[in-house]
């Protein structure tokens, strides 16, 4: 681990208590001017840390920067011991990209490993859900990527982005205390209003870290894992003027529904450790998965129409099934599995 990892997540585990230089020195290792010249470099960054000749290190502040270093150690000070992570396995930061699904799919065909994510304070190219483009102006969001390698069948993909929209509605509920929902078939929001988007890309062909033929210990074959990019998109400290003319009357960002602004790398760390704990319960045990969906839904039980393509679906929409598809009630009393779509009407 790097120095200023190591600092970092003493400092974020300390939880803004001071930590005795001594001890500092003794996770660390190595001459005092080595932690005195990391500590300098971190105040050129923007972190504020105390340093009191009795009590030690504390943080004080830190920069409203993302940085790789920054969110490893942030993973790193939540971490239970001897638990691996999966989500931030590898974490890149770009100050500027096209779009950052772009990014983690040419990562995927270069080996990149299951939780890589890529960050960019801006995007040029950031797109939506069906070809939209998606304003990802620099600084004001969270413009993230992971890349995923779940072992599931491709039918059951779709609990992937289920759980991905339980993770960022719970994170931001317990990190700015907003009632943040989720509204099929991937968006999240507040008061009614779109806070957050994902968007789930599967990858060129099956993923090849698991032969179709593994076996998974009872005998039978394992599933081979798929590919998949996950693209999350968060309005954070965004101002209304700053939200494009076509969705400021439908969209809202955390400052605008908090009256504050909110630290986006705090942000971020919690998204990607609450990821990395539904990521794991949609492999495992998806009907924890539903059961928080359906606590946190706004679609749920309502009366809806659904525009897919030309056609129009239109009906009760009454639970998610085992793959993670929404099963709508018709007035026919046909039920249709539904994947994705546009919810035009929620009542
Ligand atoms: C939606 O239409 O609601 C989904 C929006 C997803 C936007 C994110 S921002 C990071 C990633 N890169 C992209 O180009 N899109 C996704």
């Amino acid at each position: 681990m790097k120095v200023a990892v190591g600092i970092l997540t003493a400092l974020y585990r300390a939880n803004g208590q001071f930590m005795a230089a001594s001890e500092m020195q003794g996770l660390l290792g190595g001459p005092n001017s080595v932690l005195e010249a990391e500590i300098t470099a971190l105040h050129g960054l923007g972190y504020v840390i105390e340093l009191h000749p009795h009590h030690g290190y504390r943080l004080l502040e830190s920069p409203d920067r993302l940085m790789a270093d920054d969110l490893e150690a942030r993973l790193e000070s939540f971490k239970a011991v001897g638990r691996t992570r999966v989500i931030g396995s590898e974490i890149l930061v770009f100050e500027e990209t096209a779009s950052t699904n772009d990014v983690c799919e040419q990562l995927s065909q270069s080996g990149g490993r299951d939780g890589l994510v890529v960050f960019a304070e801006s995007q040029t190219k950031g797109r939506g859900r069906h070809g939209r483009t998606w304003v990802s102006p620099r600084g004001k969001g969270l413009w993230f990527s992971v890349l995923l390698r779940p072992k599931l069948p491709l039918s059951s993909a779709p609990r992937i982005t289920v759980a991905a929209s339980v993770a960022v509605a719970h994170a931001i509920r317990k990190t700015s205390g907003s009632d943040a929902r989720i509204k099929w078939p991937n968006d999240v929001t507040v008061n009614g209003r779109k806070l957050a988007g994902i968007l789930t890309e599967l990858c060129g062909g099956l993923g090849s870290s698991q032969a179709a033929t593994s076996s998974d210990g009872a005998g039978g074959p394992a599933p081979s894992s798929i590919t998949m990019v996950l693209g999350i998109g968060i309005d954070v400290n965004c101002r209304h003027e700053e939200f494009p003319p076509e969705v400021a009357a439908i969209a809202t960002s955390l400052l605008l529904a908090t009256g504050q602004a909110q630290n986006r790398p705090a942000l971020a760390a919690a998204i990607l450790r609450a990821l990395d704990q539904w990521y794991r319960a949609a492999l495992t045990e998806f009907d924890a998965v539903t059961d928080e969906w359906a606590r946190l839904s706004t679609t749920l039980g309502k009366q809806i129409v659904v525009a897919v393509g030309a056609r129009r679906v239109e009906g009760c929409a009454q639970a998610l099934d085992g793959d993670g598809a929404l099963l709508v009630r018709k007035d026919n009393g046909q039920v249709e599995r539904m994947l994705g779509g546009d919810l035009v009407v929620e009542r």
